[in-house]
C-alpha cells in the first residue's frame, strides 16, 4: 500500500509517499481501506517538529494523520461491533501513532461509528477530529444548553464551525468570531451574533459569555478571560504559557491566572472516542450537523494539503480524497 511516511521533522517535502506492507488488524482493531481523510493544523504543527512530534519521533515508520472515512476489510477475532463491508469513520488512536495517511489504516473498533449512509465518505472524514473537539468541550469539558451565552473563537474553523453546529442545537445563542469575509458562514450555521476580530474587540463588548470556547490560545486566552461571566468557563484548545507569562509575569500558567480571577479554565486535548463518534453520526445522519468542505485534495496532492491549511485561514475543513 501507499503511505506517507515522515522520517524527520521539516516541511512538505519531508512527507515520503512510500510503499509498505498492509497492517495487519490485532484482536480489537479493524483494517480500512481508507475513501477520504481529513488534515488538521496538529497534522502541520507534528511534521514540522511541535505538537505530537516528541511523543512520535521514534516510532517507524511515522505515518501521521488521525482523521478517516473508508470500508471494514478484516476485523479481529474480538471485534464484535463492524463487520466486513462496514463503512465507518474515526479519530483513531489520537493522541497517539493514527497511521490515518494510507491507503489502509488499522483502528481500533472503539475509536469508530458507522458512517450514515446519505453522508459522503468526504464529510464524515471531516467530522472527526474537529467535530469530536467540539463536541467533548461543549458537553463533557462543559455543558451548554438552553440559554447559555456561547462564544465561539475561530468560528469558521474546523474545531468552530462545528461547536457552532452543537452549541446551537444545544439551544445556546452562539456568537462567532471570525473576519468579515466568513460572517455569512457563521449565521448560516447557526450564530445568533457576530464579532469581526479586525472591527471589534470582543473583550471591549458589553456582552459576557457564560463559556468561550478559544481555539485561539495565547492573547485571545487572556482577552477571553475579560469577556465570560463569573462562573463562567474559557476553555481553551492551545495553551501557551509564555503569552501567560509576558502579560501576568507572576502566575505559572494559563489556568493558573484564570483561577486567580476565579474563572474556570480548561485545557483539554481531545481523546478518541467510539461512543462521542457515534453521537457525532446521529447529529450529521439527522441533518444537525453538516460538514463544510472548502477544499479538496487528491491522496497524491497530501503535502500540498498541509502547505494550503498552514498559514491559518482554513474555512470549515481541507480533506483529501482517496480513489478506488
Ligand atoms: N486541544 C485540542 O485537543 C485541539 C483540538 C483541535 C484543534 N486544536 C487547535 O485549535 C486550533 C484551531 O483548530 P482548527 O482546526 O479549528 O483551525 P483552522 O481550521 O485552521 O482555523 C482557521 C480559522 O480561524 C479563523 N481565525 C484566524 N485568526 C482568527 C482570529 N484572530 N479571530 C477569529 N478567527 C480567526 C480563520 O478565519 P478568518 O480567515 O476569517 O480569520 C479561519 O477560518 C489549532 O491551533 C489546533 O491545533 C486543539
Amino acid at each position: 500500500m501507499k503511505a506517507y511516511v515522515l522520517k524527520e521533522a521539516g516541511g512538505i517535502q519531508n512527507l515520503q509517499l512510500t510503499e509498505l506492507p498492509i497492517p495487519n488488524p490485532r484482536r480489537d482493531e479493524v483494517l480500512i481501506k481508507v475513501k477520504a481523510i481529513s488534515i488538521n493544523p496538529v497534522d502541520f504543527k507534528t511534521r514540522a517538529g511541535f505538537a505530537l512530534y516528541d511523543s512520535l519521533k521514534d516510532i517507524d515508520p511515522l505515518i501521521l494523520g488521525w482523521d478517516i472515512s473508508g470500508k471494514v476489510i478484516s476485523a479481529g477475532s474480538e471485534v464484535t461491533t463492524f463487520k466486513i463491508g462496514d463503512e465507518v469513520f474515526g479519530m483513531i488512536n489520537f493522541p497517539g501513532h493514527g497511521a490515518g495517511y494510507a491507503e489502509y489504516v488499522v483502528a481500533p473498533a472503539d475509536h469508530l461509528a458507522l458512517k450514515p449512509a446519505g453522508i459522503t465518505h468526504a464529510e464524515a472524514a471531516a467530522a472527526t477530529l474537529a467535530a469530536l473537539t467540539a463536541w467533548q468541550a461543549l458537553t463533557v469539558h462543559t455543558k451548554a444548553k438552553s440559554g447559555s451565552q456561547v462564544l465561539i473563537h475561530a468560528a469558521s474553523g474546523g474545531v468552530g464551525h462545528y461547536a457552532v453546529q452543537i452549541a446551537s442545537h444545544l439551544g445556546a445563542e452562539v456568537t462567532g468570531t471570525s473576519s468579515g469575509a466568513n460572517r455569512k458562514l457563521i449565521k448560516e450555521l447557526g450564530a445568533t451574533f457576530h464579532i469581526d476580530y479586525q472591527q471589534q474587540q470582543f473583550e471591549k463588548l458589553s456582552t459576557k459569555y457564560d463559556i468561550i470556547l478559544d481555539a485561539l490560545g495565547g492573547d485571545h486566552f487572556l482577552r477571553s478571560l475579560e469577556a465570560v461571566k463569573k462562573n463562567g468557563t474559557v476553555i481553551n484548545l492551545i495553551p501557551d504559557p509564555q503569552a501567560a507569562h509576558e502579560t501576568y509575569p507572576d502566575s505559572q500558567s494559563t489556568l493558573g491566572i484564570a483561577a486567580e480571577k476565579g474563572i474556570n479554565a480548561v485545557y483539554f486535548p481531545v481523546t478518541s472516542s467510539g461512543k462521542d463518534m457515534e453521537a457525532i453520526a446521529r447529529l450529521l445522519e439527522n441533518g444537525i450537523l453538516r460538514s463544510h468542505i472548502s477544499k479538496t485534495f487528491d491522496f497524491e496532492e497530501l503535502p500540498q494539503a498541509h502547505a494550503y491549511m498552514e498559514p491559518g485561514r482554513t474555512v470549515g475543513k481541507v480533506v483529501v480524497l482517496l480513489n478506488g
